[in-house]
């Protein structure tokens, strides 16, 4: 295997490094603050491109490989990890599901909008009853006429109340079980379908959670998405690449710990000496780096997997799973390495370790990705 980057995925990665450095960082105090969303950055993820990078460019989005989509979210994370996941749910669940299950109606109102960051995109599947379980969604979509009336409510939805769109499943059959799941494309604004309450949350600051809620909210039937009946496999097929990005979006993460847990062990002195030459520091710095590299490779390689068009959701699974695992270890590392500065608001150790959990959760908790790939191997 050779996870060499070519020459275009180099360049990527350095432009968004520059950016996250020069733009991002500087934010991020102000978003844990404020927990405030920070259009201004996104607006500018639209001006370099970012928001439609594996888009292609007849439908106004940058044409590049997916793989150089990783790159982008995985070096974002390592500024802010509620960026990253902003810019993942745009595109991999909010964008992807119509660019690869839409007609091309759908693709030039609304690919060609999501592409260059004019629209946000949002995916609405969980449910406050159906999360893991998701085939088991009750929000209902009864046809009437040429109309399709939704009832129902969704939790726990990222880009919610920022989005211009929204990819929402609801069950048009009720008898059919996860077969009776159909998708939408529902427009902010929309009568009848209104923003609740937006989560606090332990981390992830900027990044919006938030409840929707579908009252007699009237759709044309041009707005769905696929076949009817084809909602569950929408939502899976669009979830087994959503998790490369957020196997990055960890990754990046784990990468901060580990680079903050270097720079500071190598200053901080007790005991006469730098604490990063006491073997209790300098061996968890050899655990942390290694398992960011193995977290590297497994997503990358999912990532390439789907850059050459092959089969990646067992891949996909396993690097979300491996890779919020190594974010979680990483940061709790780091905040040990930090010691008592670790715990405190001064220090980004703290941040990581609050930002981390969440990784090990949506998009399909761990316990999730351990059946989906326990599923691959036994079928
Ligand atoms: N691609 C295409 N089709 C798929 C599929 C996939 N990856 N996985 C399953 N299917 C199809 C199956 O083939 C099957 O169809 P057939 O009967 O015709 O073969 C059908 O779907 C049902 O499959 P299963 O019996 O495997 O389904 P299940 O009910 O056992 O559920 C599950 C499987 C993996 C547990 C699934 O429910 C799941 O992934 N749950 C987690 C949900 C999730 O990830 N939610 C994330 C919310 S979004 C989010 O978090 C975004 C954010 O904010 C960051």
């Amino acid at each position: 295997m050779n996870f060499r980057f070519t020459e275009e995925q180099e360049m990527m990665r350095k432009m968004v490094r520059d950016f996250a450095k020069k733009e991002v960082a500087p934010a991020v105090e102000r978003m844990e603050k404020e927990d405030r969303f920070p259009r201004e950055l996104v607006q500018k993820m639209g001006e370099l491109g970012l928001m439609g990078i594996p888009i292609p460019e007849q439908y106004n989005g940058a044409g590049m490989d997916f793989t150089s989509y990783i790159i982008a979210i995985n070096e974002i994370a390592k500024e802010s990890a509620a960026l990253a996941v902003i810019l993942s749910v745009h595109t991999s669940v909010g964008t992807n599901p119509i660019l690869y299950f839409g007609n091309e109606e759908q693709k030039k109102k609304y690919v060609t909008k999501l592409a260059t960051g004019e629209y946000l995109g949002a995916f609405a599947l969980t449910e406050p009853s159906a999360g893991s379980d998701a085939g088991t969604l009750k929000t209902r979509a009864k046809k009437r006429g040429d109309t399709y009336v939704l009832n129902g409510s969704k939790v726990f939805i990222t880009n919610g109340g920022e989005a211009d769109t929204y990819i929402v499943f609801a069950r048009t059959n009720p008898d059919a079980g996860s077969k009776g799941l159909s998708a939408f494309i529902v427009e902010k604004d929309t009568k009848g379908f209104t923003i609740g309450k937006k989560e606090k949350k332990m981390g992830l600051h900027g990044s919006n959670t938030v409840q929707l809620t579908f009252e007699q909210c009237e759709i044309h039937e041009s707005q769905l998405l696929g076949q009817e009946g084809e909602g569950f496999k929408i939502a899976m097929a669009n979830l087994d690449v959503g998790r490369i990005g957020i196997a990055a979006q960890a990754l990046g993460i784990a990468e901060a710990a580990l680079e903050h847990g270097v720079a500071y062990a190598k200053e901080r002195e007790q005991f006469g000496r730098p604490i990063a030459h006491h073997q209790g520091i300098s061996f968890k710095l050899a655990d942390m780096a290694t398992n960011v590299e193995a977290a590297k490779l497994l997503t990358y390689q999912a990532a390439s997997l789907r850059t050459n068009g092959e089969p990646c959701g067992k891949e996909a699974s396993m690097a979300k799973m491996f890779a919020s695992k190594t974010a979680m270890k990483s940061a709790i590392e780091a905040v040990q390495i930090f010691g008592g500065y670790g715990f405190t608001e001064d220090y980004p150790a703290e941040r990581l370790f609050r930002d981390a959990k969440v990784t090990e959760i949506y998009e399909g908790t761990n316990e999730i990705q351990h059946i989906v790939i326990s599923k691959h191997l036994l079928k």
